[in-house]
């Protein structure tokens, strides 16, 4: 089959069905109760702990192809939950992911932000390692006699280049396919929109004072969009219309209508793509979120800060399907950028992290989520599921050691 017919076109035309019918009945996709979380979800210091170990087996965002240089050994360094990373790219065009640590004593290996080399050198004590992250060599070799080179090779990460962007799991030895995870029709819809061959236009990341649970839930939340957005996103979007999608374990899709959808409504279905009427918002747990609209896409990367509760980081990509080529088109992207911006500082944080303060003193025990809460509810019961099944494993661990 051709890639672009992949939004199916029964699909498309039921989709379409199911948001206008949304609109015209002022509802949205349920879940089937609310949800009550304490408060101390988003600050206890011993459950941040457990989140921070589950978070870190799970794939995250660490850059856009545009970032790392097209040579091999072209490389950037960076830091997810803690972990320095060494990203360098291969001859075969694959990036491989170090931890960019040492194995003599311990120091950080690469020191730059990026660059192209053959061979990494420590700068402590000088041992090298090539772009393959193999031990090559060290000076005064002979104080380390019968040391087996080949088990002294950097840290390696899974590692994965998927619709143009790097992913990794910062954790030895485990699995990636974020096709497997997105599931076969979610990952067959994002590669359709060509992000694959995306223009990087703006990166920034923010330290945000209020838990990384807070920061998720901003971006899965279509409840407040017009009600806290009134005089931004809520002029185009809907607000708490919401077609939910649940391909995998932990991956899930929104998509929100456009004010403009009920334009097409008795519009002949191959006339119109409701892409142009919608947004969709590609969540891949826990804090990857990949918001696909038709001139640009933003790609959020959110994980918690490993010390404190009540910091994260958030990183924003936006991304262009195409270099921009006339300064209109610049412009265009620019706005959205702007429109971003404003709506996230003036309104989206500036509101959300006076939920940290009163988590440790508003003396407010419990939150609820809404039955049209569905895709915030659906990110806390699986952090929840995930945290309660560590707790176990090492129950089971404690009880193996006795
Ligand atoms: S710590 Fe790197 S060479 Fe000694
Ligand atoms: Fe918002």
């Amino acid at each position: 089959m051709c890639q672009h017919e992949f939004m199916e076109r029964e699909e498309k035309i039921q989709l379409t069905k199911r948001l206008i019918a949304h609109v015209d009945n002022d509802s949205t996709d349920y879940a089937e109760d609310m949800l009550v979380v304490p408060f101390s979800a988003f600050n206890d210091p011993e459950l941040a702990k457990k989140e921070v170990e589950v978070v870190r087996r799970f794939p995250h965002i660490v850059a856009h192809v545009d970032e790392i240089g097209e040579k091999t050994g072209s490389f950037i360094t960076t830091e997810l939950l803690g972990t320095g990373l060494l990203l360098v790219k291969q001859s075969d065009g694959s990036v491989k992911a170090f931890s960019n640590t040492c194995r003599h004593r311990g120091s950080k290996v690469e020191f730059s932000e990026s660059g192209c080399k053959r061979v990494f050198a420590c700068p402590y004590h000088n041992w090298a390692y090539g772009k393959d992250g193999d031990l090559r060599t060290m000076p005064h070799a002979d104080g380390f006699e019968g040391l087996d080179r080949s088990q002294y090779s950097l840290v390696e990460f899974p590692c994965e280049i998927r619709h143009g962007l790097v992913w990794v799991i910062p954790t030895a030895g485990a699995d990636l396919s974020i096709a497997e995870i997105l599931g076969a029709k979610h990952d067959a819809e994002v590669a359709d929109t060509g992000m694959a061959d995306s223009y990087q236009v703006r990166k920034e990341t923010w330290k945000l004072d209020m838990n990384w649970k807070i920061t998720v839930d901003g971006v899965q939340d279509t409840y407040h969009l017009c009600q806290l957005h009134t005089k931004t996103v809520c002029n185009y979007l809907e607000g708490n219309i919401v077609a939910y999608d649940h391909q995998q374990e932990r991956s899930w899709r929104v998509v929100v209508a456009r004010k403009s959808i009920t334009e097409v409504r008795d519009a002949d279905p191959d006339s119109y793509d409701v892409r142009d009427y919608s947004l969709a918002n590609y969540t891949v747990y826990p804090g990857t979120m990949l918001v696909t609209e038709p001139g640009h896409f933003e790609i959020w990367t959110i994980v918690p800060d490993v010390d404190d509760p009540n910091v994260s980081y958030c990183t924003i990509r936006l991304l262009s399907p195409k270099k921009p080529e006339t300064p209109r088109e610049e412009r265009i992207l620019e706005k959205n950028w702007e429109l971003l911006m404003e709506t996230l500082h003036a309104e989206d944080w500036f509101v959300t992290k006076t939920i940290t303060d009163n988590a440790a003193f508003g003396q407010v025990n419990e939150l609820i989520y809404g039955r049209n809460e569905l895709p915030g509810q659906v990110f806390h019961k699986t952090v929840m599921a995930d945290v309660e099944a560590l707790d176990a494993a090492r129950a089971a661990d404690a009880v193996t050691a006795q």
